[in-house]
């Protein structure tokens, strides 16, 4: 057996060093970059439940006809697929609508982090004048007025009152349970190996090797640091945001932007915080050059398109929910004002 003390060697070294000399395509999952969507995590069912009544509830708006839903839309990877959203009274917005799918992941919530989490973020669009146009005070004494509601508060809270703090917070308990698990790349990430074609899995390499997971990480491959858009080149911007600078006043910040998700990026077309490119490809190239300095062939680019298309996970899915009715005492909409 002359073998053997060579191979008893081999294996001290490689218990010594367990990674350093593993293939990517082979290493276990806590080596990579990017780490599964775990599953959704339900802490008080009721409260869920409201949350999901009041995303999908037109009547926190000012015209009766937008709800969270209409911007998020839950049946397009919870998007508009708008290059910037459309608010009340067919106002245009000023940015594009990041998905609301596995924002629990995010360190802040909007492209420049200005609501801490969720439950901060839950307020803004009620009272934007440019998205639902209403006020918190409108919105509580709508749904006070309104008897399913009150039951259904008492249900999540233990008391039927009403108030923007756990309006808020109903809507961010449904928003933690809308992760997407089990995508492809995920199943590779546990094991599969066949989960993935040869393709996918040189576009993975590439996405690793170029540089993009220093930004695109952990477990929602991204939402986890602020970064500069246009780190190589300049990018020429067809929105007016300028980023983190309008939260921290400094000038270092200026065109730095949450890195978004990409996590069913195949859904969330178009891309960027001003919605300019239309298509995953497009939206490659342009990473590549502005953010790496780096061209790519059109045989590179498709590579990375189809790791990016094995983000793609399991889509919340409920019954929609029955929103109750209206009391003879709930404010009318007022959509043409
Ligand atoms: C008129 C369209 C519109 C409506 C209605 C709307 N949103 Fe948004 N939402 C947006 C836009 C646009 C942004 C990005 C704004 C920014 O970053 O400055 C956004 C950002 C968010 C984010 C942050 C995601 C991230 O990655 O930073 C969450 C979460 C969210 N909205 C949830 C909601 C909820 C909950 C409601 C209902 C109470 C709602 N939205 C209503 C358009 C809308
Ligand atoms: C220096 C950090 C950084 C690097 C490196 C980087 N990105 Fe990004 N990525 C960002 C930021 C920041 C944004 C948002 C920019 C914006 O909207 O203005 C973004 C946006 C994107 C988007 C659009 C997502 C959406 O929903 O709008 C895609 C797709 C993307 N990156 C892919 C890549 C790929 C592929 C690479 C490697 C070629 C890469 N990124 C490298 C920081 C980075």
């Amino acid at each position: 057996m002359p073998l053997k003390p060579r191979t008893a060697a081999l294996a001290i070294l490689c218990a010594l060093a367990p990674f350093a000399t593993i293939p990517a395509a082979l290493a276990a999952p806590a080596s990579e970059p990017i780490q599964p969507i775990p599953a959704a995590r339900i802490g008080n069912p009721a409260a869920v439940e409201l949350g999901k009544m009041l995303f999908f509830d037109p009547r926190l708006s000012k015209s009766g006809f937008i709800s969270c839903n209409s911007c998020h839309n839950l049946s397009m990877g919870g998007s508009d697929n708008l290059k910037s959203s459309i608010g009340h009274g067919w106002q245009k917005g000023p940015i594009n609508a990041p998905t609301v799918l596995n924002s629990r992941f995010n360190l802040a919530q909007f492209w420049d982090g200005r609501a801490a989490d969720l439950k901060a973020q839950a307020g803004g669009p009620i009272a934007n004048p440019g998205e639902m146009a209403y006020s918190h005070e409108l919105a509580v004494n709508t749904v006070k007025t309104i008897p399913g509601y009150r039951s259904a508060f008492r249900k999540a809270f233990g008391s039927d009152e009403v108030n923007i703090d756990r309006l808020t917070q109903a809507i961010a308990s449904f928003e933690e349970t809308l992760v997407t698990p089990d995508s492809r790349f995920d199943r590779w990430l546990k094991g599969d190996k066949k989960a993935l074609s040869a393709e996918e899995l040189a576009g993975y390499k590439l996405f690793k090797d170029s540089g993009c997971v220093a930004c695109h990480n952990g477990p929602a491959v991204g939402g986890n640091s602020y970064q500069k858009m246009g780190v190589v080149e300049a990018y020429t911007a067809s929105s007016p945001a300028e980023g983190r600078v309008a939260v921290t006043g400094k000038d270092a910040d200026r065109f730095n932007f949450k890195v978004p998700t990409l996590r069913n990026v195949e859904l969330t077309y178009p891309y960027f915080h001003d919605g300019a490119a239309n298509t995953l490809a497009e939206a490659v190239d342009t990473m590549g050059r502005v953010q790496l300095g780096r061209k790519f062939s059109a045989e590179e680019n498709a590579r990375i398109v189809a790791f990016l298309k094995t983000l793609t996970g399991k889509q919340p899915s409920f019954g929609l929910p029955a929103l109750p009715p209206s009391a003879d005492a709930t404010p009318r909409p007022q959509p043409f004002n």
